[in-house]
């Protein structure tokens, strides 16, 4: 059912992994098991992706575990899975369904992703970049990328502390993408990653 909500368990944020060992195992894989992530794996794993660190106080923004230009915190992440597709409200921790159907097969043009059990999207919500330092089409678009890698980076090092495999793709057809994932004129897709448990 669309707009269904499914409350994610809170994060578990003590994972005994040592920092630059994960930086030497990250690496980009290509062969997936098709087997679903547990609900908690995925809690996990968007919560280190872009989660919120420091909540919002008055008019203060809230603060997340990827850097973005200005604080515009505009890179959201849409889940792909066999059940549809989600919204990741990193605010309240939980997945918003946007979309009933299957379409993971559109998560990269590659046609060895066309097996990806559950694909990241990162979108750049272009209403949300306000500042005056971001006015220009340039800017917003410099910076969506920019913004973008460090969230990646981070599903990265996850994947790489808890023996997942993971790959960034910018082999996407964004219009396809787009138009199936029912997307909004200001929700523009920079790049997408699968995640999955190796093959
Ligand atoms: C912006 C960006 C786009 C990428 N797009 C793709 C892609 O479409 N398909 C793919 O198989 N790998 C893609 N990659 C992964 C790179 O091929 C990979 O990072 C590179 O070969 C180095 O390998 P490593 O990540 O294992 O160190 C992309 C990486 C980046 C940073």
């Amino acid at each position: 059912m669309k707009g269904k909500i499914i409350k994610l368990p809170d994060p578990e944020k003590h994972l005994d992994f040592p920092l630059m060992e994960a930086l030497e195992r990250r690496r980009s894989i290509r062969k997936w098991k098709n087997l679903p992530l547990p609900e908690q794996e995925l809690s996990n794993l968007l919560w280190a992706a872009c989660g919120i660190t420091k909540e919002k106080y008055g008019k203060v923004k809230s603060k997340r575990t990827a850097p973005s230009a200005c604080n515009s915190q505009e890179i959201r992440i849409y889940v792909i899975a066999e059940e549809g597709v989600f919204l990741y409200d990193e605010e309240n921790h939980q997945l918003i369904k946007t979309v009933s159907r299957d379409i993971r097969k559109e998560i990269g043009t590659q046609k060895m992703m066309k097996a990806a059990p559950l694909g990241l999207v990162f979108v750049a919500d272009l209403s949300r970049m306000k500042s005056p330092f971001l006015r220009s089409e340039e800017a917003k678009r410099f910076s969506a990328w920019v913004d973008t890698g460090y969230v990646s980076q981070n599903v990265y090092l996850y994947c790489a502390a808890t023996g997942l495999g993971t790959v960034v793709l910018s082999l996407v057809d964004r219009d396809k993408l787009h138009h199936l994932m029912k997307l909004g004129e200001e929700e523009k897709i920079v790049l997408t990653q699968v995640v999955g448990h190796s093959g």
